[in-house]
C-alpha cells in the first residue's frame, strides 16, 4: 500500500467519534481511514509521513457564509487574502455573499467570480446567487448543482440588497427548487426604532444602541414571517446569523438531512454580548447586532442541542477607517475566517458543546445542508480537506491578521487552539507558518437531495 502522504498518530475527530488514528491521502483524496497505529507498509511507502504527536486532526471547516468584497470592494478585501486567512484558519472551502460591485445577481456575475477565484483562490469555493426584486427568471434558470443557493436579503445591509415585495418572496419560495438563505430583520421595526431613538437623542447615537435599533424583535419578526412562508410553500430555508433566543423557538433539533428549515449561528454571536460594545465600539458592530448575555447563553446552548444547524462566520471585513463613528455611520460587519474555528473549539474547552458538535456544525452539516459532493468528513474517497489543530494558548492581535483589513475583533482575546497545518485537496496549504500561494482550491459542487 503506498499514498503520497500519510498522516499518523493523529486524534481524529469525525462523525462524532474520536480516536487515535491515521488517514492516507492519494491524488488529492483520502484513500484510506485507520484506528491506531498506521500500518508498517504504509509507514514505509508513502511519499511524505507527517507525525501529528496526538494533535487533533479534523476535516477541513466549510464556511458557508462569507463575504470576501471581490469584485469591486478590493479595497476592503479580495480573494486571495481571505483564502489566505481561511487556510490559516483551517477553513478549507467557502461559500461567497453576493453584495460585491456588481451584485451577484446574474448567472454570468456568478461565472465571473467562479473564474476570479479559480485563478487565486488558496481556498475551495462557492457562491450564492442573490435575490433582487426582479430577477426571479435567473434565479428559476440557475443551475444548483453548480450554484450553492439563493441568498435573500429579508432586512437591508451592508450593500443594499434588500427585497421588500412580498409578491417577489413568495414567488422565491415556491418557484425556485434550490435553498434560499436569508438574513432576517424587519427593516420595518428597525426603521421605527431609529426614528425613535434619533427624535429622543439626536443623531449622534453611541454604538452600545446597535442591538436597541436592530432589535431582538426585528429578527423574531422577520425570521417568524420567513419560517411561516417556508412551511406554507414547502422551500427549503437556511436562516442565517440568528442572534436572539427568541428565534430559536422557530427551529427544531435534529438531523439536518430530516428539517426543511435550519439555522446558523455565527462565532460571534457566541463571543459576544452586549457588554462587549463599551470595549470593542464598532468592532463587533454587525448586522444582525450582537445582543445580550442571555441571547449569547441560549445560542451555545443551541448549537450544543442541534437546534442551530451550521456556525459559519459572515466574515465581511471592512477598513478600520470604516468601522470608525456612532450606530448610525460605522459600518457594519467584521473579519472571522481565520479564527473561527479556534474560538469554537475555545468554547468547547470552556464547556460549551463537544469538539464532535465545533466539527459537525462547522464540517459535517455544512456539506449535509448544501449537499456539497465529497467534502466536510474524513472519510475513505472523500477530497484530502484536513485541519491539523493543536492546543496552545495564544492572545490574538490585530498583527496576525491575513485578511487585507488588518484588524480582528478578537484582538487581546486568549484562544486555547491553534491551526498547526491545513491541507486543501491534499496539499499543504498552511503549515502553521505561512500559507502556500501555489495551493489552489477547486469548485465547489452541490448535489441536494429533495
Ligand atoms: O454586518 C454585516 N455585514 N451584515 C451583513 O448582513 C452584511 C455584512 C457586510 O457585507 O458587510
Ligand atoms: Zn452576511
Amino acid at each position: 500500500m503506498t499514498a503520497d502522504l500519510l498522516i499518523h498518530n493523529a486524534l481524529i475527530v469525525n462523525e462524532g467519534a474520536r480516536f487515535r488514528g491515521w488517514v492516507a491521502v492519494t491524488g488529492g483524496f483520502i484513500s484510506a481511514v485507520g484506528r491506531d497505529d498506521a500500518p508498517q507498509e504504509l509507514l514505509q511507502g508513502a511519499a511524505e509521513t507527517v507525525d501529528a504527536q496526538g494533535r487533533f486532526l479534523l476535516p477541513g471547516a466549510i464556511d458557508e457564509h462569507v463575504h470576501f468584497r471581490d469584485p469591486g470592494l478590493t479595497h476592503k478585501a479580495d480573494m486571495a487574502c481571505e483564502t489566505a486567512a481561511a487556510a490559516a484558519g483551517g477553513v478549507t472551502s467557502f461559500i461567497d455573499m453576493p453584495n460585491t460591485i456588481p451584485q451577484s445577481t446574474t448567472r454570468a456575475a456568478v461565472a465571473d467570480k467562479m473564474h476570479r477565484a479559480a485563478a487565486v483562490a488558496t481556498a475551495n469555493y462557492g457562491f450564492y446567487i442573490g435575490a433582487t426584486n426582479d430577477n426571479i427568471d435567473e434565479l428559476t434558470a440557475a443551475d444548483f448543482s453548480t450554484i450553492a443557493g439563493v441568498k435573500l436579503f429579508l432586512g437591508s445591509s451592508t450593500g443594499n440588497m434588500l427585497v421588500d415585495s412580498n409578491q417577489t418572496i413568495r414567488r422565491i419560495f415556491e418557484d425556485v427548487d434550490a435553498l434560499i438563505a436569508v438574513h432576517a430583520e424587519s427593516e420595518a421595526i428597525i426603521a421605527e426604532n431609529r426614528s425613535r431613538f434619533k427624535a429622543e437623542r439626536g443623531d449622534n447615537l453611541p454604538v452600545e444602541l446597535h442591538p436597541l435599533i436592530r432589535s431582538r424583535r426585528a429578527c423574531f419578526e422577520a425570521t417568524k414571517a420567513a419560517v411561516e412562508m417556508a412551511r406554507a410553500t414547502g422551500a427549503r430555508l437556511h436562516v442565517l446569523h440568528i442572534s436572539t433566543a427568541d428565534e430559536l423557538a422557530l427551529f427544531t433539533p435534529g438531523a439536518v438531512e430530516s428539517k426543511r428549515i435550519t439555522a446558523e449561528t455565527c462565532p460571534q454571536y457566541l463571543l459576544f454580548d452586549d457588554g462587549d460594545y463599551a470595549e470593542r465600539g464598532a468592532r463587533v458592530k454587525c448586522n444582525p447586532a450582537i445582543k445580550s448575555p442571555l441571547d449569547r447563553a441560549a445560542l451555545l446552548e443551541a448549537v450544543a442541542t442541534g437546534r442551530i444547524d451550521c456556525v459559519a462566520t459572515d466574515h465581511a471585513p471592512h477598513l478600520l477607517a470604516e468601522k470608525q463613528g456612532n450606530a448610525l455611520t460605522a459600518v457594519s460587519g467584521m473579519p472571522m475566517i481565520q479564527f473561527s474555528l479556534p474560538a469554537m473549539l475555545t468554547l468547547a474547552d470552556e464547556g460549551a458543546f463537544t469538539i464532535e458538535k465545533v466539527v459537525e456544525t462547522m464540517a459535517h452539516n455544512p456539506a449535509r445542508l448544501y449537499g456539497i459532493v465529497g467534502r466536510g468528513f474524513i472519510r475513505q474517497g472523500c477530497y484530502a480537506d484536513l485541519a491539523l489543530v493543536e492546543r496552545a494558548d495564544t492572545v490574538v492581535s490585530d498583527a496576525d491578521v491575513l485578511s487585507r483589513c488588518g484588524w480582528t475583533p478578537l484582538a487581546g482575546i486568549m484562544l486555547r487552539y491553534r491551526v498547526a497545518s491545513t491541507w486543501l485537496n491534499g496539499r499543504r496549504v498552511w503549515d502553521g507558518h505561512r500559507v502556500d500561494p501555489t495551493v489552489r482550491g477547486m469548485a465547489l459542487r452541490y448535489c441536494r437531495k429533495p
